[in-house]
């Protein structure tokens, strides 16, 4: 799944994860953070979902054996790779997946994980999170691995929610990345969905909201989930009574985004440097966008290539992306609200 920020990514991956270990699948949770590295976020998941698969007879076998390529696996790609720590419960047996070539070795490893898999009647499937920060040649060896099992009809696969980055990305690590997954878009919700985020819950409380309270809450929310959890929370604090106002909603809307401005919006602007922070005010000078690379460049009176390297590091960062070639997006939706609030007036021009 890919989509901006606050669009639901994590709920959903959290809830297909959850139907999926109803359903008797093994699920591993993996969050990619923007510092370590795949193979040492996998080793310690896949070694649980093989302790628990070597405890189902039909599986016991091959689940050890893959716990050897488990130990193979560490031991090699730690050279490479040092922040690898996992606990080994069998030696490794030479040649297996012990290669130090990570492409190989993943291959290997899930190769022995999907042989488990298959033998205890199930499949294995890895939970990636903000999969945009897994670096791109570890990014290729992953797909290349799921390419081989999915080839050789081996149970065990990966579901990935990430920021709109993630699928180019994803093409550029491989080619056929393309054809071997779906990309399916998650975005804001529409009108008739956002309105009952807003009113269902109410309601099931007894509360009622006017129906142009509720209108001021999808227009000023975009219908994005979080702002609409947001939104809700601060309007259900400020009312005394139902319904709920318009006059509510705008009280709430001015501390809603005070909120934000300090925690979801601030973070964010907090790690920017200050020509990454004149470029997002640039752009948010155009409007939310996307905008043409060019546009921006012509705002700071500045060359397209002279602001190539912020324009690369804010993509880095997860704060902006390419809906298509020499187009530049916010990744947060409202962002460039926040940019016009946080620097206001025009001294970012000098
Ligand atoms: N199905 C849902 N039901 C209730 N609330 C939801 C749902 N989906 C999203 N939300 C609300 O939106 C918020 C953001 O969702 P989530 O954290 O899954 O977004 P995300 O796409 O993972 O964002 P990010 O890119 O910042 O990680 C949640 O904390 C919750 O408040
Ligand atoms: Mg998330």
């Amino acid at each position: 799944m890919v989509g901006l920020r606050g669009v639901g990514k994590t709920v959903l991956l959290d809830q297909i994860r959850r139907d999926a270990e109803s359903q008797g699948i093994y699920g591993v949770r993996v969050e990619a953070p923007e510092n370590k590295s795949l193979p040492a976020l996998l080793a310690p998941q896949v070694r649980q979902a093989l302790l628990r698969l070597s405890h189902v007879e039909a599986a016991k076998n091959t689940a050890q054996r893959a716990l050897r390529a488990l130990a193979g696996f560490a031991k090699a790609l730690k050279v490479t790779y040092k922040d690898i720590e996992v606990g080994l419960d069998y030696g490794p047996e030479p040649g297996l997946a012990d290669n130090g070539d990570l492409e190989i070795d993943l291959t290997s490893l899930l190769e022995q994980v999907g042989l488990a898999a298959r033998d205890a009647n199930t499949a294995v499937v890895a939970f990636v999170d903000e999969m945009q920060y897994v670096k791109e040649n570890q990014l290729a060896a992953l797909i290349s691995a799921l390419h081989r099992c999915s080839q050789s009809g081996l149970p065990v696969t990966v579901v990935g929610a990430g920021l709109p980055q993630l699928r180019g990305m994803a093409g550029n690590a491989k080619s056929y990345a393309e054809r071997l997954f779906d990309f399916p878009m998650v975005g804001p919700l529409a009108s008739a969905e956002a309105e009952l985020a807003i009113v269902k819950p109410a309601k099931n409380e007894g509360v009622d909201f006017t129906s142009d309270a509720v209108a001021e809450i999808i227009a000023r929310t975009k219908g994005y989930p979080y702002f609409l959890q947001e939104w809700g929370k601060h309007t259900w604090d400020r009312a005394a009574q139902s319904p709920i106002t318009l006059g509510d909603v705008e009280l709430a809307s001015a501390i809603a985004i005070a909120a934000l401005d300090e925690s979801f919006f601030r973070v964010r602007f907090d790690r920017l440097t200050p020509s990454e922070r004149t470029y997002l005010r640039a752009m948010s000078d155009l409007g939310p966008g996307p905008h043409r690379s060019g546009d921006i460049a012509d705002r700071l009176g500045r060359s397209v290539s002279s602001l190539g390297p912020v324009r690369s590091s804010l993509i880095v960062k997860g704060m902006i992306w390419s809906p298509s070639h020499g187009d530049t997006a916010f990744t947060v939706p409202l962002f460039d609200e926040f940019m016009r609030r946080i620097m206001p007036g025009s001294e970012w021009e000098s």
